[in-house]
């Protein structure tokens, strides 16, 4: 959480700054800040809100030559939303700006003892602790350089740090652990953000800071010392390898329905180059080099948070019938403070959109010493846990913008898929109708386009419920979970996800007329005992709202509203369901007149635990 961006090099370092935070925004949008260096003096602007409050004040401001500059934008950990608790932070004599994504966890005990020498403090951030401390560490300390590296060490928790000194404003200093960072190499100018996406339409060359990793830029260079191992190290600039367009709105209203919208091409996307039913090939060229070592894999561990969880739960279903290996599936933050026997023949599989999750990548650190295979389903290329596990496979979406994951659900469930069409090697009656299947479905996504007017329709008949139960077997338990996440992330509705199974044992006390119930009742060995679960729902009551497959008669009778979704295959049917509830939970968070990309207290990437 947190976007930073960073500057050096010849001009207009405000208005790259600047453009960066815009399109970082979705890792936090409660502030926004920069500062810069003219003629020798520090300024800094901070706004509460969007980058475009802070771009306005900029303007106003007309600051024309700018040659280094950083950048911030918020999501709050420690203190509101406000100016003073918004990046950069400065130091008393406003010498030295520092941004931070992460947290300092022991930066109470540093407050205490800064203030003990006198330090005051205007913020109530973590961060603040760390401009004061090089203002500290400066007076013992040959050099800034020497004062930063000395902060750094002694700080505790997960950071992505960059400082400016007024002093030196050819240098930009840099620290990283736990929180990704990202160098870009110019001609004479350098870029620095938390993610690619902030600079490449600048320079496709990119240095990844690693954990314990310090550099010093300058515009015509860059020193990186590791810290814990008190070496220099050299690293080779690599080239970007993929041609990320910046996500445009287009005739979009929104992020999040384009992103819905794309799902035809995303599955397309997923599937290109590695389904070839002609062949009677699945080939995931990403896990190539590992092939021999999965013929030894007897469990598949599966490690992720939100909604790339849910698409790891559909996963479970997917790998187990199609491939017959056992698959646990656990969310990383519960897995990774987990004592429980790993064998090395079990595999962890991470699947992340952003590939920068704190908890997800604290999953696959602790088994690093295991000596088990790691791999990943990332969307972003060159993220952290693209680049920390043995092998994976891209889910090639694009960039997802909106807070609600859409697209990448459906990239990571086609993926899913795939891996177990792969390491079922052709043994499953599935493989072929599967492969099939996969290919027909864009057009099947496009067909539910079409009743996108009836679906909105529905939803305004229910947005003003304030509790909503979602209900699913088999496929369609991982579908309901899913379906509730997406209805209270962005229309801020109570939505609880169940298995249809599961009624009796609770969530029926709950139903009376005020509380309704979607349910996925699309064709399938278990759909009769769905219909039942609705009929007992309707007998106390409850309104139902259901899913069911084109052609299917049961179900209208008993539910009161139905969508359909075409024909396919069950377990194709999580792609179809999805879509339709993100449509639903949408329109209901539009009509309530939400903000549907930037809901309200999340972040797009949680980069924090
Ligand atoms: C946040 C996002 C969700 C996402 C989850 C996991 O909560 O708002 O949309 O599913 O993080 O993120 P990841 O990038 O690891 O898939």
């Amino acid at each position: 959480m947190c976007g930073i961006v960073g500057y050096i090099g010849k001009t207009k370092a405000v208005d790259f700054v600047v453009d960066g935070l815009q399109s970082l925004e979705y890792r936090g949008y409660d502030s926004a800040g920069v500062s810069t260096i003219i003629d020798g003096q520090a300024v800094t602007t901070k706004q509460v809100g969007r980058v475009d409050a802070l771009r306005v004040e900029l303007e106003s401001l007309s600051i024309n030559k700018t040659a280094v500059a950083v950048g911030h934008t918020r999501w709050a950990t420690h203190g509101i939303p406000s100016v003073n608790n918004a990046h950069p932070h400065f130091n008393s004599d406003k010498t030295i700006f520092v941004v931070h994504n992460g947290i300092i966890e022991n930066y109470q005990e540093l407050r205490t003892m800064l203030q003990s020498k006198g330090y005051s403090f205007v913020s109530e951030t973590d961060t603040e602790v760390i401009p004061h401390l090089i203002d500290l560490n400066l007076k013992t300390e040959k050099s800034f350089q020497k004062a930063f590296e000395k902060t750094i060490e002694e700080l505790d928790g997960a950071y992505a740090i960059s400082a400016l000194h007024v002093s030196e404003p050819d240098s930009l200093y840099v620290a990283r652990l736990s929180s990704p960072l990202v160098i870009g190499v110019g001609d004479g100018e350098h870029f620095l953000a938390s993610d690619a996406t902030a600079i490449m339409d600048r320079t496709k060359k990119v240095i990844y800071l690693d954990d314990y990793e310090v550099a010093h830029i300058t515009p015509d260079g860059l020193k990186i010392h590791n810290i814990r191992d008190a070496v220099q190290v050299q690293k080779e600039a690599e080239l970007l390898d993929y041609d990320a367009e910046k996500a445009a709105l287009g005739d979009y209203p929104n992020f999040m329905l384009k992103e819905i919208h794309e799902a035809p091409q995303t599955i397309q996307s997923a599937i290109r180059g590695r389904i070839k039913p002609e062949a009677n090939t699945v080939k995931l060229g990403g896990l190539d080099n590992v092939m021999e070592q999965l013929q030894f894999i007897d469990r598949i561990v599966i490690v992720a948070c939100g909604t790339s969880y849910y698409a790891g739960l559909v996963g479970e279903y997917l790998i187990e019938e199609i491939a017959g290996i056992p698959v646990e599936v656990q969310l990383a933050s519960e897995f990774k403070y987990r004592n429980e026997p790993f064998s090395r023949s079990t595999a962890l599989l991470a699947i992340s959109q952003s590939g920068e999750t704190a908890d997800t990548i604290a999953a696959l650190k602790k088994v690093e010493s295991y000596g088990v295979l790691r791999l990943g389903i990332v969307n972003a290329v060159g993220s952290t846990i693209a680049r920390m596990t043995d092998a994976g496979v891209y889910c090639h979406a694009g960039p997802e913008q909106s807070v609600a994951s859409t697209k990448a659900f459906i990239a990571q469930v086609t993926v899913l898929t795939e891996i177990a069409l792969n390491l079922s090697e052709g043994r499953t009656p599935l493989y072929k109708p599967l492969m099939k299947e996969l290919q027909a479905l864009p057009d099947k996504v496009k067909q539910i386009f079409e009743s996108d007017g009836d679906i909105e329709k529905l939803a305004h008949k229910y947005k003003d419920y304030v509790d909503f139960l979602f209900i699913g077997r088999k496929y369609g338990y991982p579908c309901a979970l899913e379906g509730a996440l997406k209805l209270k992330e962005i229309s801020y509705i109570h939505a609880e996800g169940y298995s249809a199974g599961e009624m009796k044992h609770g969530p029926l006390a709950m139903i009376d007329k005020q509380f309704p119930t979607f349910a996925i009742a699309t064709d399938g060995e278990l759909l009769e005992k769905t219909v039942s679960n609705i009929e007992e729902i309707r007998a106390r009551k409850g309104k139902v709202v259901a899913i069911a497959t084109q052609g299917n008669k049961s179900v209208a009778k008993v539910a009161g509203d139905v969508i359909y979704i075409p024909e396919t295959l069950e377990q194709t049917q999580p792609l179809l369901i999805a879509i339709v509830m993100q449509l639903f939970s949408y329109h209901v968070a539009m009509a309530k007149g939400h903000n549907v990309d930037r809901p309200r207290n999340l972040a797009k990437s949680v980069t924090v635990e």
